[in-house]
């Protein structure tokens, strides 16, 4: 059995469709369990992203898959928000 973590943020849900469709195929492999975790703004507060029970979900994962729309050449802000509260775990 091994676990897919599906970590993304989306506002107006073009990336929320493609993290589904993720989902679908890796749920497709036998003995695969898939977490969809949407990043939300009601988890970042002065900047900072903070939800405990997303991160648990995640230490359980084999395989992390992130999403983010482009902004302005880049990930969202609120993705990276998300990455930079991970990187204690990542340490
Ligand atoms: C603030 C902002 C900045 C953006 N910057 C870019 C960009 O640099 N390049 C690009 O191709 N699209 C850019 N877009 C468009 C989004 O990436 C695109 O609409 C995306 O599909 C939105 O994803 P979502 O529906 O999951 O929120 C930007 C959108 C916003 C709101």
């Amino acid at each position: 059995m091994s676990s897919v973590a599906i970590v993304y943020f989306s506002a107006q849900g073009h990336t929320h469709q493609l993290a589904e469709a993720v989902a679908e195929g890796a749920r497709s492999v036998p003995g695969t369990i898939v977490e969809l975790i949407r990043i939300v703004g009601e988890d970042i507060t002065a900047g900072r992203w903070n939800n405990p029970a997303a991160l648990a979900k995640l230490n359980a994962a084999d395989a992390f898959v992130f999403g983010t729309p482009t902004y302005m050449g880049g990930p969202s802000a609120q993705l990276k928000a998300f990455i930079d509260a991970a990187s204690e775990v990542w340490s």
